[in-house]
């Protein structure tokens, strides 16, 4: 009895080829247009398919369980984050879910130091001056940033991620290391070495010269950045965030922007996604917007469809999964 995967968009190359040369004994169902997949069509293709996989643009919740059919057995999403899937609705089905951490780490933390350097180092402005012509005779008072030997920083998050953000800014001559997060963690404090220490979220905005988020979106995440906390930050702050744009309120970010509460602000992430060109936070020049690329390698987006394509194979032979998304 042949299985049926629904795959949800056209994966990188190598885990495209896979996919064209056929998986043993399932059969590929394909949305291969390069946008994401009209939610009208995800409900139709989904009717009687035993796997899904998806991405973090495909809402999967009990319309599409529904629309699926009791016979899906599993969803597994090719990103860490699994914000986008009700997992309560899934466990209340027996459906197993699998997301790809781990591969992406480094990329992630790469980008996330990308942005710090970026926008502590006025990278936006510095750029658009040599292209409009503003670049005049070397002054010893234009452009000044900020760097990172001996500062503290905040992070948000003290898991796979941001761990490998600290262990980089150790490499930056960071000084001292706070962290939130649910609860302390000696291991990961071990790992970072040095300075480094849990604190309460106020005492993190008061402290620290770069905020870096890096947890993952939930109902106690959900605008935990919003106008009263940007309000607590050092006014030359550096804050960041590579993990899930609705950790930020945008529009107390925004106001907080308007009125030079923060020093500079890179994102990967924002609400929505794509944030329009007519969204008030492109307009200021201390903000750099990515367009969510924290994984953004060839290494790494092909480390991540193949172990979706591994988990969405366990899942359908009825194996556990070698990546569950509570791991
Ligand atoms: C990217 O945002 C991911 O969750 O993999
Ligand atoms: C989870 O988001 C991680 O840090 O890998």
């Amino acid at each position: 009895n042949r299985k049926t995967l629904l795959v949800t968009r056209t994966l990188p190359q190598a885990s495209q080829e896979r996919l064209d040369r056929g998986l043993d004994g399932v059969e590929v169902i394909q949305w291969k247009e390069d946008r994401a997949i009209p939610r009208s069509e995800f409900l139709k293709l989904a009717k009687g398919v035993d796997g899904i996989l998806c991405l973090l643009t495909d809402k999967i919740d009990s319309e599409l369980l529904d629309a699926a059919g009791p016979q899906l057995k599993v969803v597994s999403t090719m990103s860490v984050g699994f914000d986008h899937v009700s997992v309560k609705e899934l466990e209340s089905r027996k459906i197993l879910l699998g997301n790809t951490p781990g591969v992406l780490t480094d990329a992630t933390a790469d980008t996330t130091l990308l942005l710090v350097l970026s926008a502590g180092r006025r990278l936006r402005e510095g750029v658009d001056a040599v292209i409009q012509g503003k670049w005049g005779a070397w002054s010893p008072t234009w452009l000044l940033g900020t760097q990172l030997t001996e500062k503290t920083v905040g992070i948000v998050g003290l898991g796979r991620i941001g761990v490998a953000v600290a262990k980089r800014l150790r490499a930056f001559g960071v000084e001292k290391i706070l962290y939130q997060g649910t609860k302390p963690k000696p291991e990961a404090e071990a790992e970072v070495g040095g300075k480094i220490e849990f604190a309460e979220l106020d005492q993190l905005l008061k402290e620290s010269d770069v905020i870096c988020v890096c947890c993952a979106l939930n109902d106690k995440t959900q605008n935990m950045f919003n106008y009263e906390t940007f309000s607590k930050m050092k006014r030359d702050v550096v804050f960041v965030n590579t993990a899930r744009g609705g950790i930020v309120d945008q529009s107390g970010l925004i106001r907080a922007l308007k009125e030079g509460k923060l020093g500079s602000v890179g994102l990967d992430v924002t609400v929505p996604e794509p944030l329009p060109t007519d969204s008030e936070l492109l307009q200021f020049p201390n903000c750099i917007v990515l367009p969510h690329i924290g994984s953004g390698t060839m290494e790494t987006r092909t480390a991540m469809s193949e172990i979706a394509i591994e988990n969405a194979l366990s899942g359908l032979k009825g194996e556990a999964l070698p990546h569950p998304h509570n791991a």
